[in-house]
């Protein structure tokens, strides 16, 4: 089986020439440089790029690939206790007693903490909110009182000398239940879903516009379907856990798996009303999250709860059973009304969707909109309810709301290609839109026709026979689908300070995580790149709640605003560099002015007349300073004038045994316009993932419930079923072109979540025009193909 990895950087290359006027790129190899000078004018203007662009290896990944980094579960303590999570057995009712009288009496055992037995917690619903997605309702309080709001849902806690111990004990918590009736099926509970408002919230659907219901009454080929996206689970490598260290006089330290150390210090300080010096959250590794560790995670509350029971420090680790309780993709049921034109242009767009969520909470993303924003449409109308189930609150998983809308928009474009016997690229370019015509703007940049065009190329596109069934290889039907992504480029405020020190090293800080996406890189890269050292002199803190303010890592916007904030930051240390040059007798850049100087290899250098030079470490000895210190905020100077997404186009290959059904996604080329690249290497491996994670969508994921029980009955990866390596093969990744200069001055879009939007789609097109036989609920599995 072979694996293919290959990124074009021929985009890459005419990006950093072309904007920056300075590239180095470094081959398979790794150790040849090649710098580029060209049109000294532009360069002038622009600090010089070494690293950013480049494939860069992981500045942590030695401490990974040795185990020097420690994650949540890792870190020790003197006197660690271990906790375990009694889980309840019913979906719905109230405990009406618990006996832990056996529990108590194993050998090792410290305490069992329920409800009724549980230092104090906030009272308040405000309290028990997180600032991620507070969405409408009552948060959950765990192990507040004796209701029971979905099956899995945590009642006691056992602490015990051992994990082992603790496990085995809390095996023999016994608990008697007065158990209510429960509704776990999106499906019964379809008639009674609640409607949302357009612009009732940031996430409700979008105004309509046109009148989409006649559009499509009149319409020259109409496609109407339904599609249905069940329940995944996040499945990260690492668990879910915590481990708070009791510091003495109150104060904890909480390593704690999650995508935002300061929001979960703002929420454990609201949950136990403490005050935030008393609380530091540290996260420095993640192993994996995608959505999972954006809200706090209840055995944080747990582990908490029980350091302060027992003044003690405590670890809890969730199982990977419990942690189907929490963390899903809401199933989704969508209705498409897609109305053409006799040219193969849109003439209406109408776009349902029911999404699911918990009793207690309103979570929901903005899942409708795509549709009309992506395609040329006069006549757009959406509509999006709200199923209310006796589960846990769904919540963002990669790409939340675009991978499963797109999902069905453009199965649904594949079948209106084959209602109007236009190519399917074909007919995505007709309908292509140049506006954000949800909100009537620009965008700031837009190389989907690149995407589609090098995606294209890539594949072999034009070698398709656009007849189903009509492609074989041996005994196996081979079938080429194709789809389009999209994703928001976001940019949030963030706060970085640099330390610079005259030996010409910088530590740079940051609050944000590094959730294995390569975020310690690419502040290095960004770092070195604007204070002009090399990136062996760049150290990066994060994952550390007492850094300058970062909001949580997700929605693929970290790399754009740290990146903002470094860049923010290392220009007030120039501005002090530069005092102190000028102020050195006979400075040779006496007389530039403050623009006119940039950093580069250690040195203030003049654009004007590179020999006219002031090393940092001369500058900082002559003005007496060892070291300048510098934090900055920056705001999101956002005038809303323009649209900001990133866009890919997704080409499959799969092949099907026309016995068995059995399906294998041979091939796969994602183009991806992304703005500018900061490192090709981890980039690659963002875009590669994700599209891992759509074969798992396409083919694979689904939670099952027994809806007798309200319980998840494969709730292990060896029957939630998640891609393994004998399940993918080739996986080509190419980075168009996209210069920006409107979305912030690097021209930053930030990746990730763009990778698996639409991959999906791109499969179940590609199985249709395998076998002629188009599966409209996810995952297509082979007994769907025999139906
Ligand atoms: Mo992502 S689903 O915003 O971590």
């Amino acid at each position: 089986m072979k694996k293919v990895i290959s990124i074009s950087r021929r985009g890459l290359l005419q990006t950093a020439v072309g904007a920056l006027g300075y590239a180095k790129c470094a081959h398979a190899g790794g150790a040849q440089h090649v710098a580029i000078a060209v049109n000294q004018k532009d360069a002038a203007s622009k600090p010089m790029m070494t690293y950013i662009g480049t494939p860069t290896s992981r500045v942590d990944g030695r401490a990974k690939v040795t185990g020097e980094a420690k994650y949540a579960g890792e870190f020790n303590a003197s006197g660690l206790a271990h906790a375990s999570v009694v889980a309840s057995t019913i979906a719905k009712g109230r405990i009406l007693r618990i006996d832990a009288g056996e529990a108590l009496r194993v050998d090792g055992v410290i305490d069992v903490l329920t409800h009724e037995l549980r230092p104090h917690m906030a009272d308040t619903d405000r309290a028990y909110k997180d600032d991620v997605a507070p969405p409408g309702g009552k948060p959950f309080r765990p192990l507040y009182d004796d209701r029971i709001l979905f099956n899995g849902q945590p009642i006691a806690v056992v602490i015990a000398e051992e994990p082992e111990i603790a496990r085995f004990a809390a095996s023999l918590v016994r608990i008697e239940y007065a158990e209510d009736p429960h509704v776990t099926d999106v499906y019964r509970q379809r008639d009674d879903a609640i409607a949302l408002k357009p612009a009732q919230s940031p996430w409700a659907p979008p105004k309509p516009r046109g009148n989409a219901a006649k559009a499509f009454a009149e319409a020259h080929v109409r496609h109407q379907g339904e599609y249905y996206v069940p329940i995944e689970h996040h499945n990260p490598m690492e668990l879910y856990a915590s481990t708070v260290t009791w510091d003495g006089g109150g104060k904890l330290t909480v390593y704690d798996k999650t995508q935002g150390v300061q929001n979960v210090q703002r929420y454990v300080c609201g949950v136990f009303e403490m005050k935030p010096d008393d609380v530091r959250v540290m996260s420095p590794f993640v192993g994996g999250a995608f959505g999972s560790g954006l809200r706090p995670q209840f055995q944080v509350v747990l582990a908490v709860l029980a350091a302060r029971a027992l003044e003690r420090s405590v670890r809890l680790v969730l199982t990977r059973q419990q942690m189907y309780a929490l963390g899903y993709r809401p199933a989704m049921i969508q209705q498409i009304k897609l109305g053409a034109n006799a040219d193969g242009t849109l003439a209406s767009i109408s776009h349902d969707a029911i999404t699911v969520t918990s009793r207690y909470e309103n979570f929901y993303r903005q899942e409708t909109g795509w549709s009309g924003l992506l395609y040329k449409s006069a006549n757009a109308e959406y509509a999006h309810k709200l199923a209310h189930l006796d589960l846990s609150t769904s919540c963002d998983m990669r790409a939340p709301s675009a991978a499963t809308a797109v999902y069905a928009l453009e199965s649904a474009m594949d079948e209106l290609a084959v209602a109007l016997k236009i190519d399917p690229v074909d007919l995505r370019v007709r309908c292509y839109s140049d506006r954000d015509q949800n909100s009537d703007r620009p965008y700031s940049s837009k190389s989907l026709r690149a995407c589609y065009h090098e995606g294209a190329e890539a594949f072999g596109w034009n070698a398709r026979n656009p007849e189903p069934r009509s492609m074989r290889d041996g005994s196996e039907l081979v079938g080429w689908g194709m789809a389009t992504g999209i994703w928001e480029a976001l940019r949030m405020p963030i706060a970085v300070r640099i330390v610079l020190s005259a030996n010409g090293h910088a530590e740079v800080s940051c609050a944000t995580s590094d959730i294995g996406t390569g975020t310690y890189t690419i502040m290095a890269q960004v770092a070195a790149d604007m204070l002009g050292l090399p990136i062996e002199n760049i150290t990066i803190n994060l994952g550390d709640s007492t850094l300058p303010q970062s909001p949580v890592e997700g929605g693929s916007w970290i790399a754009a605003s740290v990146s903002n904030g470094i860049a923010t930051t290392s220009m007030a240390i120039r501005q002090d560099l530069m005092r102190l040059a000028k102020k050195m007798p006979n400075s040779p850049i006496a007389d530039d002015a403050p623009d006119e100087i940039t950093l580069a290899d250690g040195k203030l250098v003049s654009k004007r007349d590179a020999s006219h030079a002031v090393s940092i470490a001369d500058a900082m000895r002559h003005g007496a300073v060892d070291r300048i210190s510098q934090e900055k905020s920056t705001t999101v100077a956002d005038d809303h004038s323009y649209a900001n997404n990133t866009h890919s186009a997704i080409f499959a290959e799969v092949k099907v045994d026309e016995q068995l059904g059995v399906i294998r996604v041979t091939r796969v080329v994602s183009a991806v316009a992304g703005g500018r690249i900061l490192n090709t290497k981890t980039a690659h491996s963002q875009i590669m993932g994700s599209v891992v994670w759509g074969i798992g969508m396409a083919l694979h994921e689904e939670t099952l419930v027994d809806h007798n029980f309200g319980r998840v009955m494969n709730a292990n990866i060896a029957e939630y079923h998640v891609p393994v390596n004998a399940d993918v093969y080739d996986i080509k990744v190419i980075f168009v072109d996209e210069p920006d200069a409107i979305i912030n001055p690097l021209g930053i879009k930030g990746l990730g979540e763009i990778g698996i939007v639409g991959v999906a789609a791109a499969i179940a097109n590609a199985v249709y025009h395998a076998t002629g036989k188009r599966v409209r609920d996810l995952p297509i599995t082979l007994d769907k193909l025999q139906r």
